[in-house]
């Protein structure tokens, strides 16, 4: 089984297959994550025209150390098989499978993928965005604890929620908060990554801050973007703050005291602190790359 490596993934920015200036730009923004997208930014008409685009670019571009991803349609639809045979020949990180609503759905591009012999570090994500998707959240990220399965992060489709269900899309969020909760949970119950849904009002920086820092603590290992301009904000705001760096690596500098080897529990300037908390200490330190 391929372990997952532990990857970074504040900024996720979402590009349009179409478009070739958004392309051309990716090489120089700062996100640590590009989902190339054949999906609902590209209307039915364009469909073909995407898929060879995405070829084109992912055949030319110089690697520069970010994860690309390419969004697919559903398989259930007309072109989601000829996506996945062409997204499967670019070799991205990984393939993200929109209107997933069944573990099945996740091992049926699997079996693509196995099939080719496709290399053991092509993951899939799954978008999370329809009420059965909700409904059956815990068996697909259940699949992040199966050896053959390829899961790897889940996707919240916040749009696509709000127009499922009937829903108001509040600014605060209220109605979808229960939901987004339930994936970070189930995300962690598999041991998958998960990343919130992207925010529409890209010039409203301010709101899009608070957006980040309410994702954060509930939880979320990153943000799904739609704008250049939303990848600093993002950054900053899934990156461990000084503070806890410095908390971090106290932590592990106290249980690397010989006098800590074999305890469970030491004091650290007056508090509690457990192998619990070195584990978390450390998941802190690797994502912050120390
Ligand atoms: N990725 C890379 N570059 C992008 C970009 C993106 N998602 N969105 C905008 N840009 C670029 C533009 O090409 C433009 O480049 P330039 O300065 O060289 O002209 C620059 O950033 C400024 O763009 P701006 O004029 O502010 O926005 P726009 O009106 O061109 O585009 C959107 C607005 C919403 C249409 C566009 O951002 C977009 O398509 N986003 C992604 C949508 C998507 O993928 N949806 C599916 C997932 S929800
Ligand atoms: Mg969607």
């Amino acid at each position: 089984m391929q372990i997952r490596p532990l990857r970074r993934r504040r900024s996720v920015l979402y590009v349009p297959a179409v478009n070739a200036k958004a392309l051309a730009k990716v090489a120089s923004l700062a996100c640590d994550c590009v989902v190339v997208d054949l999906e609902d930014s590209v209307a039915p008409s364009q469909k073909a025209e995407a898929r060879d685009a995405v070829t084109a670019f992912f055949a030319s571009r110089e690697k520069d150390g970010k994860e690309m991803v390419i969004r697919i349609n559903a398989l259930s639809s007309e072109w989601g098989g000829d996506d996945l045979l062409a997204a499967r020949e670019c070799r991205p990180d990984a393939i993200l499978l929109p209107k997933v609503e069944t573990a099945r759905d996740v091992l049926e591009a699997n079996d693509v993928l196995d099939e080719a012999d496709a290399r053991a570090s092509m993951w899939l994500w799954a978008m999370i965005e329809t009420p059965r998707a909700m409904l059956n959240i815990g068996t697909i990220a259940e699949l992040g604890r199966d050896r053959g399965a390829r899961l790897a992060c889940l996707v919240a489709g916040t749009n696509d929620l709000v127009k499922e269900t009937g829903i108001r899309a509040t600014p605060d969020r209220r109605y979808l908060v229960p939901w987004l909760m339930q994936m970070v949970l189930a995300a962690r119950a598999g041991g998958l990554d998960v990343l919130d849904g992207v925010s529409n009002d890209f010039r409203d920086l301010d709101a899009f801050g608070r957006e980040c820092a309410e994702a954060g603590n509930m939880g979320f290992d990153g943000k799904t973007l739609i704008h250049p301009a939303q990848i600093e904000p993002a950054n900053s705001a899934f990156s461990p703050s000084q503070e806890e760096v410095d908390d971090a690596l106290a932590i592990r500098a106290a249980f690397a005291l010989p006098e800590n080897g074999t305890r469970g529990v030491i004091s650290l300037d007056g508090r509690m602190v457990e192998r619990l908390h070195l584990d978390q200490a450390e998941r802190l330190l690797a994502k912050a790359g120390l």
